[in-house]
């Protein structure tokens, strides 16, 4: 337990191995209920979660996310973008329109993505760890067919969440020169200065942690993170599928 949400939120870190200790539904439903009072746009509450308890969906979420951990242990939620709901509420053609295009489905990813950060800052401050999985969308089809998802509807994250069974150390962040600008996008004199002091950190850092420290600089994370071919190519065509993102002809 932490003093401030500020002091909270610096000791955040991600946590990936849980105990056997369950999460009560109480404990799920308090951390869902706080999270939910995240900023939501136009106040439209874009989001739902569904909650995985069958073995052999956990165990194809663990294979998607490649995460073995996702299969058993903690509790498993997936995010959803959704405008599913928002479409039955207003139920006319025009709003129906509205919530399939650029800005709603951008709406409801933002929604999904603040209410996410807030049950990691609320679990956290329980005492309890979680992971964000992006991952979920290596197969994005196979979630939405696997969670008969509606359309309007798209997952956005994983999060699982549980006791932890390690205790990660937390990240470095970069200092404010690198990322806070005045008026204008003009680098301040410090920047580079502060990139080069956050390489030396990191290095640290990886060099000195507990469990897999290894030689890093932030240069090459930042290529290796990109050195991939693009991810994720088929989204639009499945966004598309889900009713988001029509073609525009004006
Ligand atoms: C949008 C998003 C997607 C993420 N997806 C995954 C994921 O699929 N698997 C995973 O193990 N961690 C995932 N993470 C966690 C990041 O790896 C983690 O936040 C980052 O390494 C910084 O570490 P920290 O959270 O401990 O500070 C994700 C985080 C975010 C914000």
């Amino acid at each position: 337990m932490t003093d401030s949400v500020s002091d909270l939120l610096k000791a955040h870190r991600t946590h990936r191995n849980f105990t056997d200790q369950p999460v009560t539904d109480e404990t799920l439903a308090t951390i869902i209920t706080a999270a939910q009072h995240a900023p939501t746009s136009q106040y439209l509450q874009a989001y739902s979660l569904i909650e995985v308890t069958d073995p052999t969906i956990r165990q194809a979420l663990a294979k998607i996310t490649t995460r073995a951990t996702v299969a058993t242990q903690g509790r498993l939620l997936v995010v959803l973008a959704d405008q599913h709901r928002n479409a039955k509420l207003a139920a006319t053609p025009v709003a129906k329109r509205a919530l399939t295009e650029l800005d709603r489905f951008m709406g409801s990813v933002e929604d999904a993505t603040l209410m996410t950060e807030a049950m990691v800052m609320v679990t956290e401050s329980l005492g309890l760890g979680s992971v964000v999985l992006g991952s979920i969308n290596n197969d994005t089809q196979a979630v939405i067919d696997y969670l008969h998802l509606p359309a309007l509807t798209l997952p956005v994250f994983g999060f699982q969440l549980g006791y932890p069974a390690t205790e990660p150390e937390t990240k470095p962040r970069l200092g404010l020169p690198a990322l806070l600008f005045k008026n204008q996008y003009v680098e301040p004199e410090r920047y580079q200065t502060e990139l080069t002091r956050f390489d030396q950190r990191l290095h640290t850092y990886y060099q000195q942690r507990g469990g897999n420290a290894r030689d890093e600089h932030l240069a090459n994370m930042t290529r290796e993170a990109l050195g991939t071919a693009a991810k994720r190519r088929d989204f639009l065509t499945i966004a598309r599928r889900q009713g988001f993102l029509p073609e525009i002809e004006d």
